[in-house]
């Protein structure tokens, strides 16, 4: 069952959907922004049609208890850090672009929950992809 918060109607993070709609929302930001956009299409040189759908099994792994994402997040990232240092500014960016669509669109526990994990951990990457 998915969930509308009754103050503002907006859905929350509690859906495969509702998660796939975010990340495409998240992504166009990142896609676009003149910093972010190039560590992904130069750098990384991802393949939208792979990266989106792990993207999305990461977030429902995190939120609703899937167990489909089985990758090392922190050495993929370690490793694109290697090619191109990724900056205070750039973790910034990403975080505020994560929080920027979680509350535009999407109200309720699961977005608070995205909301702290996606704090978390881009903290907790931005110290481990330095050491060795
Ligand atoms: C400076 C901030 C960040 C940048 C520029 C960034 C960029 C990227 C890029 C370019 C990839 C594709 C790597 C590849 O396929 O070789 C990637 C993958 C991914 N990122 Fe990030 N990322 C950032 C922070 C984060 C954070 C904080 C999280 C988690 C909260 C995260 C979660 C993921 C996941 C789940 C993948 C998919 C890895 C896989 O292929 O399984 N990223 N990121």
């Amino acid at each position: 069952m998915s969930s509308h918060s009754p103050q503002n109607n907006k859905p929350d993070l509690d859906t495969p959907e509702h998660i796939a709609v975010f990340v495409e929302s998240f992504y166009e930001c990142l896609l676009n922004d003149d910093r972010l956009a190039p560590i992904f299409t130069d750098v990384a040189n991802i393949d939208i049609r792979e990266h989106f759908p792990r993207i999305r099994a990461y977030w429902e792994k995190l939120l609703l208890g899937k167990n489909d994402y089985h990758r090392h997040t922190m050495n993929i990232h370690r490793e694109l850090n290697a090619k191109q240092a990724l900056l205070d500014e750039d973790f910034k960016q990403w975080l505020d672009y994560f929080i920027y669509v979680a509350d535009r669109d999407f109200s309720g526990q699961k977005t608070e929950r995205a909301k702290q994990i996606a704090t978390t951990i881009s903290q907790n990457m931005r110290k481990v992809i330095d050491l060795a």
